[in-house]
Protein backbone atom coordinates (compact mmCIF):
# COMPACT_ATOMS: atom_id res chain seq x y z
CA UNK A 1 0.00 0.00 0.00
CA UNK A 2 1.05 3.34 -0.94
CA UNK A 3 1.89 6.52 1.62
CA UNK A 4 -1.62 9.12 1.18
CA UNK A 5 -0.61 11.94 -0.96
CA UNK A 6 -0.70 15.01 0.65
CA UNK A 7 -4.00 17.51 -1.27
CA UNK A 8 -3.68 21.18 -1.09
CA UNK A 9 -7.47 21.66 0.61
CA UNK A 10 -8.40 20.23 4.09
CA UNK A 11 -11.59 18.29 5.30
CA UNK A 12 -13.50 19.19 8.34
CA UNK A 13 -15.78 16.25 8.11
CA UNK A 14 -18.26 13.86 6.53
CA UNK A 15 -21.21 16.10 6.81
CA UNK A 16 -24.22 14.26 5.32
CA UNK A 17 -25.24 11.68 3.53
CA UNK A 18 -28.10 11.67 0.81
CA UNK A 19 -30.04 8.51 -0.07
CA UNK A 20 -32.80 7.37 -2.58
CA UNK A 21 -35.84 5.84 -0.96
CA UNK A 22 -38.72 4.17 -2.78
CA UNK A 23 -41.08 5.68 -0.13
CA UNK A 24 -40.65 9.04 1.10
CA UNK A 25 -43.58 8.71 3.45
CA UNK A 26 -42.15 5.49 4.95
CA UNK A 27 -38.78 6.24 4.83
CA UNK A 28 -38.87 9.42 6.60
CA UNK A 29 -41.27 7.78 9.54
CA UNK A 30 -38.75 5.39 10.10
CA UNK A 31 -35.94 7.26 10.19
CA UNK A 32 -37.34 9.67 12.11
CA UNK A 33 -39.38 7.87 14.73
CA UNK A 34 -37.25 4.35 14.72
CA UNK A 35 -33.58 5.87 13.76
CA UNK A 36 -34.26 8.51 15.92
CA UNK A 37 -33.50 11.76 13.85
CA UNK A 38 -35.39 15.21 13.69
CA UNK A 39 -36.87 16.20 10.15
CA UNK A 40 -35.65 19.68 9.31
CA UNK A 41 -37.43 19.95 6.63
CA UNK A 42 -40.36 18.04 4.78
CA UNK A 43 -41.11 18.53 1.10
CA UNK A 44 -42.48 16.57 -1.77
CA UNK A 45 -39.21 16.25 -3.35
CA UNK A 46 -36.82 15.54 -0.29
CA UNK A 47 -36.94 15.03 3.09
CA UNK A 48 -34.08 16.62 5.15
CA UNK A 49 -33.28 15.41 8.94
CA UNK A 50 -30.94 16.10 11.56
CA UNK A 51 -28.86 14.39 14.52
CA UNK A 52 -27.08 17.76 15.17
CA UNK A 53 -27.46 21.51 15.03
CA UNK A 54 -26.64 21.12 11.05
CA UNK A 55 -29.75 21.90 8.85
CA UNK A 56 -29.10 18.37 7.79
CA UNK A 57 -27.04 15.37 7.79
CA UNK A 58 -29.27 12.98 6.03
CA UNK A 59 -31.74 13.81 3.27
CA UNK A 60 -33.63 11.06 1.57
CA UNK A 61 -34.82 11.35 -2.28
CA UNK A 62 -37.90 9.56 -3.65
CA UNK A 63 -36.47 7.35 -6.61
CA UNK A 64 -37.28 4.27 -8.06
CA UNK A 65 -34.03 2.62 -7.33
CA UNK A 66 -33.16 2.78 -3.41
CA UNK A 67 -29.59 3.38 -2.95
CA UNK A 68 -26.95 6.02 -2.17
CA UNK A 69 -27.56 9.56 -4.24
CA UNK A 70 -24.06 11.35 -2.37
CA UNK A 71 -21.86 11.85 0.23
CA UNK A 72 -21.43 14.88 1.65
CA UNK A 73 -17.92 16.72 3.27
CA UNK A 74 -17.24 19.71 4.22
CA UNK A 75 -14.19 21.65 3.96
CA UNK A 76 -12.35 23.83 6.64
CA UNK A 77 -12.96 27.16 4.70
CA UNK A 78 -14.06 28.74 1.81
CA UNK A 79 -9.97 29.10 0.65
CA UNK A 80 -9.91 25.59 0.55
CA UNK A 81 -13.00 24.95 -1.11
CA UNK A 82 -11.48 26.43 -3.89
CA UNK A 83 -8.70 25.20 -4.64
CA UNK A 84 -10.08 22.06 -4.19
CA UNK A 85 -12.45 23.08 -6.57
CA UNK A 86 -9.65 23.82 -9.06
CA UNK A 87 -7.61 20.87 -7.95
CA UNK A 88 -10.40 17.92 -8.73
CA UNK A 89 -11.03 19.71 -11.96
CA UNK A 90 -7.35 19.12 -13.06
CA UNK A 91 -7.97 15.46 -11.88
CA UNK A 92 -10.17 15.43 -14.94
CA UNK A 93 -13.26 15.13 -13.06
CA UNK A 94 -16.29 17.35 -14.59
CA UNK A 95 -17.44 19.61 -11.80
CA UNK A 96 -20.98 19.95 -11.05
CA UNK A 97 -21.86 23.34 -9.51
CA UNK A 98 -24.96 23.53 -7.35
CA UNK A 99 -27.43 25.64 -8.72
CA UNK A 100 -28.00 28.84 -6.51
CA UNK A 101 -31.85 27.82 -5.51
CA UNK A 102 -30.87 24.33 -4.14
CA UNK A 103 -28.17 26.23 -2.25
CA UNK A 104 -31.16 27.71 -0.63
CA UNK A 105 -32.81 24.98 0.12
CA UNK A 106 -29.97 23.24 1.62
CA UNK A 107 -29.09 25.60 3.94
CA UNK A 108 -25.43 26.08 2.15
CA UNK A 109 -23.09 28.68 0.61
CA UNK A 110 -21.32 26.73 -1.61
CA UNK A 111 -20.22 23.77 -3.00
CA UNK A 112 -19.99 21.87 -5.95
CA UNK A 113 -20.12 17.96 -7.07
CA UNK A 114 -18.22 15.52 -8.75
CA UNK A 115 -17.91 11.59 -9.66
CA UNK A 116 -15.46 8.79 -8.96
CA UNK A 117 -14.35 6.98 -11.57
CA UNK A 118 -15.56 3.25 -11.51
CA UNK A 119 -18.04 3.31 -8.70
CA UNK A 120 -19.76 6.29 -10.20
CA UNK A 121 -19.73 7.75 -6.21
CA UNK A 122 -21.30 11.38 -6.13
CA UNK A 123 -19.51 13.03 -3.99
CA UNK A 124 -19.96 17.25 -2.56
CA UNK A 125 -17.61 19.16 -1.12
CA UNK A 126 -18.92 22.32 0.14
CA UNK A 127 -18.94 25.01 2.99
CA UNK A 128 -21.23 26.15 5.57
CA UNK A 129 -24.16 24.59 6.37
CA UNK A 130 -26.77 27.26 8.59
CA UNK A 131 -27.01 25.93 12.28
CA UNK A 132 -30.46 25.45 13.24
CA UNK A 133 -31.67 27.68 16.26
CA UNK A 134 -32.87 24.61 18.37
CA UNK A 135 -30.69 22.67 19.79
CA UNK A 136 -31.44 18.66 18.22
CA UNK A 137 -33.24 16.93 21.33
CA UNK A 138 -32.37 12.95 21.19
CA UNK A 139 -35.49 10.60 21.39
CA UNK A 140 -35.19 7.40 21.34
CA UNK A 141 -31.31 7.05 20.78
CA UNK A 142 -28.67 9.55 21.86
CA UNK A 143 -27.24 10.08 18.32
CA UNK A 144 -23.93 11.93 18.58
CA UNK A 145 -23.53 12.47 14.69
CA UNK A 146 -23.30 10.91 11.57
CA UNK A 147 -20.75 8.28 11.84
CA UNK A 148 -19.45 7.18 8.52
CA UNK A 149 -20.34 5.74 5.07
CA UNK A 150 -19.23 2.20 3.48
CA UNK A 151 -19.50 1.47 0.01
CA UNK A 152 -18.77 -1.90 -1.79
CA UNK A 153 -16.88 -1.37 -5.03
CA UNK A 154 -15.95 -4.05 -8.18
CA UNK A 155 -12.42 -2.13 -8.43
CA UNK A 156 -10.88 -1.97 -5.28
CA UNK A 157 -7.17 -1.09 -6.21
CA UNK A 158 -8.95 2.29 -8.33
CA UNK A 159 -11.18 3.28 -5.34
CA UNK A 160 -8.02 3.15 -2.97
CA UNK A 161 -6.02 5.42 -5.57
CA UNK A 162 -8.42 7.98 -5.98
CA UNK A 163 -9.60 8.05 -2.33
CA UNK A 164 -5.90 7.77 -0.64
CA UNK A 165 -3.82 8.84 -3.76
CA UNK A 166 -5.94 11.82 -5.50
CA UNK A 167 -8.23 12.83 -2.68
CA UNK A 168 -6.36 13.09 0.60
CA UNK A 169 -8.06 10.39 2.67
CA UNK A 170 -5.78 8.32 5.02
CA UNK A 171 -6.00 4.79 5.51
CA UNK A 172 -6.49 3.90 9.12
CA UNK A 173 -6.66 0.35 8.60
CA UNK A 174 -7.01 -2.41 5.91
CA UNK A 175 -7.56 -5.64 4.50
CA UNK A 176 -5.04 -5.84 1.96
CA UNK A 177 -7.91 -6.36 -1.26
CA UNK A 178 -10.70 -6.50 0.62
CA UNK A 179 -11.12 -3.63 3.17
CA UNK A 180 -9.74 -0.05 3.69
CA UNK A 181 -11.04 2.41 6.65
CA UNK A 182 -10.37 5.91 5.41
CA UNK A 183 -10.40 9.08 7.68
CA UNK A 184 -11.13 12.56 6.17
CA UNK A 185 -7.47 14.10 6.48
CA UNK A 186 -7.00 15.82 9.31
CA UNK A 187 -10.54 14.96 11.04
CA UNK A 188 -8.83 12.61 13.83
CA UNK A 189 -11.85 10.21 13.26
CA UNK A 190 -10.77 6.34 12.62
CA UNK A 191 -13.17 6.11 9.52
CA UNK A 192 -15.67 8.83 7.94
CA UNK A 193 -15.56 6.90 4.61
CA UNK A 194 -14.64 3.21 4.14
CA UNK A 195 -14.37 0.99 0.61
CA UNK A 196 -15.40 -2.71 0.64
CA UNK A 197 -14.23 -4.99 -2.52
CA UNK A 198 -17.64 -6.14 -4.44
CA UNK A 199 -18.91 -8.06 -7.31
CA UNK A 200 -20.33 -5.02 -8.51
CA UNK A 201 -20.52 -1.15 -7.00
CA UNK A 202 -23.33 -0.59 -4.41
CA UNK A 203 -23.66 0.91 -0.77
CA UNK A 204 -22.99 -1.21 2.28
CA UNK A 205 -24.12 0.85 4.74
CA UNK A 206 -24.67 3.96 6.27
CA UNK A 207 -23.36 4.49 10.34
CA UNK A 208 -24.96 7.24 13.09
CA UNK A 209 -22.47 7.07 15.87
CA UNK A 210 -23.75 6.87 19.53
CA UNK A 211 -23.24 8.24 22.67
CA UNK A 212 -24.03 4.99 24.93
CA UNK A 213 -23.55 1.79 24.96
CA UNK A 214 -27.03 1.55 26.19
CA UNK A 215 -28.00 3.10 23.07
CA UNK A 216 -26.91 0.02 20.60
CA UNK A 217 -28.55 -2.26 23.81
CA UNK A 218 -31.88 -0.52 23.76
CA UNK A 219 -31.88 0.06 19.89
CA UNK A 220 -31.63 -4.10 19.77
CA UNK A 221 -34.60 -4.37 21.27
CA UNK A 222 -36.65 -1.56 19.55
CA UNK A 223 -35.77 -2.75 16.12
CA UNK A 224 -37.35 -6.33 17.07
CA UNK A 225 -40.27 -5.10 18.55
CA UNK A 226 -40.98 -3.05 15.11
CA UNK A 227 -39.82 -5.94 13.17
CA UNK A 228 -37.10 -4.00 11.78
CA UNK A 229 -34.71 -6.99 10.67
CA UNK A 230 -31.07 -7.45 12.52
CA UNK A 231 -28.34 -8.15 10.09
CA UNK A 232 -25.26 -7.89 12.05
CA UNK A 233 -24.41 -7.56 15.61
CA UNK A 234 -24.64 -6.94 18.32
CA UNK A 235 -20.62 -6.72 18.63
CA UNK A 236 -17.53 -5.22 18.34
CA UNK A 237 -15.70 -4.69 14.93
CA UNK A 238 -11.57 -5.08 15.74
CA UNK A 239 -10.19 -2.09 13.54
CA UNK A 240 -12.63 0.94 15.26
CA UNK A 241 -12.62 -1.13 18.70
CA UNK A 242 -16.40 0.24 18.13
CA UNK A 243 -19.39 -1.96 19.72
CA UNK A 244 -22.01 -2.08 16.68
CA UNK A 245 -25.28 -3.25 15.80
CA UNK A 246 -26.39 -3.22 12.11
CA UNK A 247 -30.30 -3.05 10.86
CA UNK A 248 -32.08 -2.40 7.70
CA UNK A 249 -34.34 0.26 6.64
CA UNK A 250 -37.59 0.05 4.74
CA UNK A 251 -35.73 -0.41 1.56
CA UNK A 252 -33.33 -2.97 2.67
CA UNK A 253 -30.56 -0.61 3.09
CA UNK A 254 -28.02 -1.16 5.98
CA UNK A 255 -27.85 1.09 8.68
CA UNK A 256 -25.47 1.20 11.72
CA UNK A 257 -25.22 2.31 15.39
CA UNK A 258 -22.00 2.46 16.92
CA UNK A 259 -20.28 3.38 20.20
CA UNK A 260 -16.87 4.35 20.52
CA UNK A 261 -13.94 4.90 17.74
CA UNK A 262 -10.43 5.69 17.96
CA UNK A 263 -9.15 8.94 17.05
CA UNK A 264 -5.99 9.99 15.40
CA UNK A 265 -4.01 12.92 15.95
CA UNK A 266 -2.83 15.38 12.78
CA UNK A 267 1.11 14.68 13.44
CA UNK A 268 2.52 11.60 14.60
CA UNK A 269 -0.60 9.27 13.94
CA UNK A 270 0.12 5.75 13.94
CA UNK A 271 0.38 3.47 10.67
CA UNK A 272 -2.30 1.89 9.55
CA UNK A 273 -2.15 -1.65 10.56
CA UNK A 274 -2.32 -4.42 8.54
CA UNK A 275 -5.57 -6.76 9.04
CA UNK A 276 -6.38 -10.37 8.75
CA UNK A 277 -9.05 -11.14 6.30
CA UNK A 278 -10.82 -13.23 9.42
CA UNK A 279 -14.26 -13.02 10.66
CA UNK A 280 -12.39 -12.12 13.92
CA UNK A 281 -11.48 -8.93 12.54
CA UNK A 282 -15.00 -7.94 11.82
CA UNK A 283 -16.58 -8.87 15.08
CA UNK A 284 -14.32 -9.67 17.80
CA UNK A 285 -17.55 -11.13 19.80
CA UNK A 286 -18.00 -13.64 17.30
CA UNK A 287 -21.48 -12.70 15.50
CA UNK A 288 -21.67 -13.20 11.80
CA UNK A 289 -23.51 -10.93 9.59
CA UNK A 290 -26.93 -12.30 7.53
CA UNK A 291 -26.90 -12.60 3.81
CA UNK A 292 -29.05 -9.48 3.07
CA UNK A 293 -25.74 -7.41 5.73
CA UNK A 294 -24.93 -4.63 3.17
CA UNK A 295 -26.75 -5.60 0.35
CA UNK A 296 -29.19 -3.12 -1.07
CA UNK A 297 -28.31 0.11 -2.55
CA UNK A 298 -27.34 1.22 -6.02
CA UNK A 299 -24.94 3.90 -6.26
CA UNK A 300 -26.71 7.13 -7.98
CA UNK A 301 -24.21 7.76 -11.28
CA UNK A 302 -22.33 4.24 -11.20
CA UNK A 303 -22.14 2.00 -14.55
CA UNK A 304 -25.19 -0.06 -14.74
FE1 LIG B 1 -19.63 0.68 9.99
Amino acid sequence: MNAAAETPFRYRRLAYVALNVSDLARSTAYYRDLVGLAVSDAAATHTALRCSQDHHNMLLYPAAQPGLKRVGFELESRKDLEIARDYVAGLGLKIEEIATEELKTLRTVAGFRFHLPGSGLCLEYFVQMMQLAQPFTPTVTKIERLGHVVINVADFDLAMEWFTQKLGFKVSDFVPGFAAFLRAFPNPLHHSFAILTGSDNHLNHVNFMVKDIDDVGAAMNRMKKNEVEIVFGPGRHQPSESIFLYFLDPDRMTVEYSFGMETFPEHGAREARLLEPAPGTLDTWGSVPTPAFGKVGTIEGAAA
